[in-house]
């Protein structure tokens, strides 16, 4: 049987890795075979690309450079990871997709729709996830969460760029409300956790 393939998303701060990691607890629990990953990266490669799209020092790159790396960590991370853990029937649980370059790179940076589209679809050859939460809060919450420790080159925009992102993934959601479920994500740790375990539980009972 194929397996399942979940990402979340949000703006930064919006509480992603906590959430994955609990989800993953979760499904360690029910013995559930699955994968956490994470774009970009998510592979040895994906992660070296990574350091160089977040580097501070790296503020004379073109968004059309940082386009096609993002797409290079992704078409990676498909190949090695994401589709052959599909194929051999588990769950991938991964912080990121495609629809984050439509939000950052497509409706905050302003890059052309169509090239962004092309990119994506290079990079992930159709593939599609079946179920992504969207993680909602304002972005100048997620933002005062997220740069308590540093901020690397994407956090380091200003609030107008965020606040652009977050209407992005919205506007994602709106166009595709079956695949994308919006989740209020001011809410605590737990609740949120309980939301999202609510509705998994429905997508695996599908699932299976
Ligand atoms: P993270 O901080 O959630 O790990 O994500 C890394 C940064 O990369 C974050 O600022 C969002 C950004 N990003 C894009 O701009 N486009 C993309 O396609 C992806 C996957 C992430």
């Amino acid at each position: 049987m194929k397996g399942l393939f979940i990402t979340l998303e949000g703006v930064e701060g919006c509480g992603k890795s906590t959430q994955i990691r609990l989800l993953s607890r979760f499904l360690t629990e029910k013995g559930i075979a699955h994968v956490v990953t994470r774009e970009p990266g998510g592979t040895e490669i994906g992660d070296k690309v990574r350091k160089i799209l977040l580097d501070v020092s790296n503020l004379r790159m073109e968004p059309l450079t940082e386009l096609l790396l993002y797409a290079a960590s992704r078409a990676q991370h498909v190949l090695e990871v994401i589709r052959p853990a599909i194929l051999g029937g588990k769950i991938v649980l991964c912080d990121r997709f495609f629809d984050s370059t439509l939000a950052y790179q497509g409706h905050a940076r302003g890059i052309d729709p169509e090239l962004v589209k092309r990119s994506i679809e290079i990079a992930t050859d159709g593939l599609k996830p079946d179920l992504t939460f969207l993680l909602d809060i304002p972005a100048e919450v997620g933002i005062e969460r997220a740069t308590k420790k540093g901020v690397d080159r994407l956090e380091g925009e200003d609030l107008v760029f965020h606040k652009r992102v977050r209407q992005g993934f919205l506007g994602l959601a709106k166009n595709e409300p079956h695949r994308i479920l919006v989740v209020d994500a001011t809410c605590g740790v737990d609740e949120l956790q309980t939301k999202l375990r609510h509705i998994l539980e429905e997508k695996l009972r599908q699932w299976r």
